[in-house]
């Protein structure tokens, strides 16, 4: 059974590892490039698993199985006064190995509950590329409607990809959504 927790700065190691497996083994589901992440030194991974007073909103959430990381979701406030009332929901990954055992739910779960404690928060939004239909589905059975696509967003070896944008009003209850 896998253990559902927000990250600390002590899990910066085995976080930044893993943010570089996904972004390798995963090049058009995430923005990110592994080229860009392998250029970070560790104290960026520490930094962003330090709670910071001036965005309440920002968090990361881990899956352990003995122990070990195997999947991570993360929020991003946005602070402006007339935004802060949303989030967006950033690097969904659950690692092959542990893939398909209801992880990656449980992870969005977490979020989802954590987020709708904090009373300026309103709404999460988040983007997936087009075609990753696993991510989508999950997405829609966690409550998230697509509002509308970007198409080109993102260059992956010089191919163009769409995104899928993506959103969820923390305080309704829409049927089906288990999350
Ligand atoms: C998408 C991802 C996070 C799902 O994690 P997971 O732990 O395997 O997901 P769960 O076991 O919680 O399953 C959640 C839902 O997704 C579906 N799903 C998961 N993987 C799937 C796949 N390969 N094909 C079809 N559906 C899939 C499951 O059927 C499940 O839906 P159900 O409960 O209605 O059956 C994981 O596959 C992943 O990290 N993929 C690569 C990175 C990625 O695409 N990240 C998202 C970026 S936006």
């Amino acid at each position: 059974m896998a253990d559902i927790r927000l990250l600390v700065p002590a899990d910066a190691a085995a976080y930044a590892t893993l943010r570089l497996q996904a972004f390798e083994q995963h090049p058009q589901a995430f923005t990110s490039s592994a080229e860009e992440e392998a250029q970070k030194p560790l104290s960026w991974s520490v930094q962003r698993l330090t709670p910071d007073p001036s965005k309440p909103h920002d968090a990361f959430w881990g899956a352990f199985e003995a122990g070990d990381l195997v999947g991570m979701v993360g929020l991003h406030g946005r602070y402006r006064p007339k935004e802060q009332h949303n989030a967006t929901v950033v690097g969904m990954y659950v690692a092959q190995t542990a893939s398909h055992r209801g992880l990656g739910r449980a992870l969005l779960q977490a979020l989802l509950a954590q987020a709708r404690q904090w009373p300026t928060l309103e709404q999460v939004d988040l983007t997936v590329t087009a075609g990753n239909l696993s991510a989508q589905h999950l997405y829609e059975t966690c409550g998230f409607k697509v509002y509308g696509v970007l198409p080109h967003a993102v260059k992956v070896n010089g191919q163009d990809h769409a995104k899928v944008l993506m959103v969820r009003r923390l305080h309704d209850t829409p049927t089906q959504a288990r999350g």
